[in-house]
């Protein structure tokens, strides 16, 4: 089928052609003065010299300040070239939503995190499985609260972030005049300056800061501090906690909103039980299948292109919630569409896409796992490896026997849990709590390497997608 999509453009015809005869035209047809004048043009860093040479040169297609996501394609049709950048803006996988009017679903989280820092004053620290959107989530919290006038600063923790660093740099964006201590009408030596002025050279001490920031008046700050567990330094975590306490105790109007992918909100914070009270978890989960289907739908608008319903069901149940997998699968099969010049993307798209993903992540584990799950004693436990994948899919990761039993036929919890314990003994696979002799513990098991489980659920959705 070849309906609706235009071809590429024809020679001479469209801008690129007629660059490419203009430019040339004018080299050649200039006097003395048209070179002087191409000259002063440069020197003032005006347009470039449109010779030959350049407009042979590959160029960008679309202008930066076009959003082509929301733009809609003219009469229906799909014009490929297009269609694929406009793809790539709808569908990246690799980048965050930051606008309210891309963001899909969720409102039942945003409300709670509202709540948490409207009602409560409380700090809250949102954790879920990688991909799961809380980059994006945070994003459109953040301009959802600078429109009720909060000062929301973002920060993203790197590895090596360190505490000094980081809360300088937030408190340097913290301008002067909402010191108690500055008059609103202050004269313009105050305006410019910041909060990071009255921080002296010496280390950063999370007591003071907090007592800096307890003088916080006429506004409410929120310090996000996205990808926090990726940060090694435990002294940095320690640091936060405490200045997490000192910023509760002195009812400072600063509220921290810490997002990591981690099994729990102990293993963010953890180790200070004094600061649990001031921290709200909040665990975002899977995203409805309304809200995935959304997504497709506002790529379908910017490109032209139309999913077929099998397609797009299938997509849905392989993604399984996951809005990274709605975009990275939704991409790939919409990109093999466009190589067929098919307007329409079909579940045989959803498929071929879907074994591409795997193959990448297959390829990205570490080559002893590779091995391992390629053993055939090893495959031969997949229904239960593929259960505990499910299982696993909480943002705390862990699971017990029991919870396998309704997902496995035929077997008991009991000999579940031996065949957990053979995989975790023989293969490695798992990291184990509750093991004989440590009371009062429930036996629980968690994939020991980061990926596996989403291969395995993508492998067994596309293995029953397929068939
Ligand atoms: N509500 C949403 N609507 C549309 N797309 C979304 C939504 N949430 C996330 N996505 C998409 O899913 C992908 C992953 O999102 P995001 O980076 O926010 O997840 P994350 O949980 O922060 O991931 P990580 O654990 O890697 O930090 C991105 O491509 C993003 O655009
Ligand atoms: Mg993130």
């Amino acid at each position: 089928m070849d309906v609706g999509v235009s071809r590429d453009r024809q020679d001479g015809d469209g801008p690129r052609g007629q660059e490419l005869s203009g430019g040339a035209d004018r080299t050649e047809g200039e006097g003395l003065g048209g070179l002087a004048r191409r000259s002063l043009r440069r020197l003032a860093g005006g347009e470039a010299e449109p010779a030959a040479t350049v407009s042979r040169l590959p160029r960008f297609a679309v202008a930066a300040t076009e959003e082509l996501a929301d733009v809609r394609p003219v009469a229906g049709r799909v014009h490929p070239e297009r269609a694929r950048l406009a793809l790539a803006d709808a569908l990246a996988a690799s980048q965050p939503v930051t606008s309210r009017e891309r963001f899909a679903g969720r409102s039942d989280v945003l409300a709670e995190l509202i709540a948490a820092i409207e009602q409560q004053r409380a700090h809250v620290v949102l954790y879920g499985e990688r991909g799961i959107g809380k980059t994006s989530l945070v994003h459109v919290f953040a301009e959802t609260a600078r429109d009720a006038r909060y000062l929301v600063l973002y920060g993203s923790c790197g590895v090596e972030a360190a505490f000094d660093d980081m809360f300088r740099t937030f408190a340097a964006q913290i301008p002067l005049l909402y010191h108690a201590d500055v008059s609103p009408v202050a004269d313009e030596g105050e305006h410019g300056r910041s909060f990071a002025d009255l921080i002296d050279g010496s280390a950063l001490d999370p007591r003071k800061l907090a007592e800096l920031f307890a003088r916080i008046v006429g506004t409410r700050v929120i310090l996000i501090l996205d990808e926090y567990d990726r940060v090694r330094d435990p002294a940095f975590r320690r640091d936060v906690a405490e200045l997490i306490k000192n910023l509760s105790d002195r009812a400072a109007r600063v509220q921290l909103v810490l997002t990591g992918v981690a099994s729990n909100l102990d293993e963010l914070v953890g180790f200070t039980p004094s600061i649990r009270r001031n921290i709200v978890g909040l665990g975002v989960g899977p995203m409805t299948a309304d809200d995935m289907a959304y997504i497709l739908e506002r790529a379908e608008a910017a490109t032209g292109l139309m999913f077929a319903p099998e397609a797009r069901a299938l997509v849905i149940r392989m993604a399984a919630g996951s809005p990274y997998l709605v975009r990275l699968i939704g991409s790939r099969a919409a990109l093999r569409a466009l190589d067929d010049r098919r307007a329409e993307v079909q579940a045989g798209d959803v498929i071929a896409g879907t074994e591409a993903v795997l193959g990448e992540w297959s390829a990205g584990l570490p080559g002893r796992v590779q091995r391992t799950l390629a053993r055939a004693d090893v495959r031969a436990d997949m229904p239960i490896l593929v259960a505990a994948a499910k299982a696993s899919g909480t943002p705390e990761g862990w699971f017990a026997p029991e919870d396998l039993a309704p997902l496995v036929r035929g077997m008991d919890p009991a000999a579940i849990a031996d065949r957990l314990d053979a995989l975790a003994d023989s293969a490695d696979l798992f990291d184990r709590q509750g093991e004989d002799g440590e009371e009062g513990r429930e036996r629980r098991y968690r994939f020991r390497t980061q990926g596996v489980a989403q291969l395995l659920t993508l492998s067994a959705a596309l293995a029953r997608g397929g068939a």
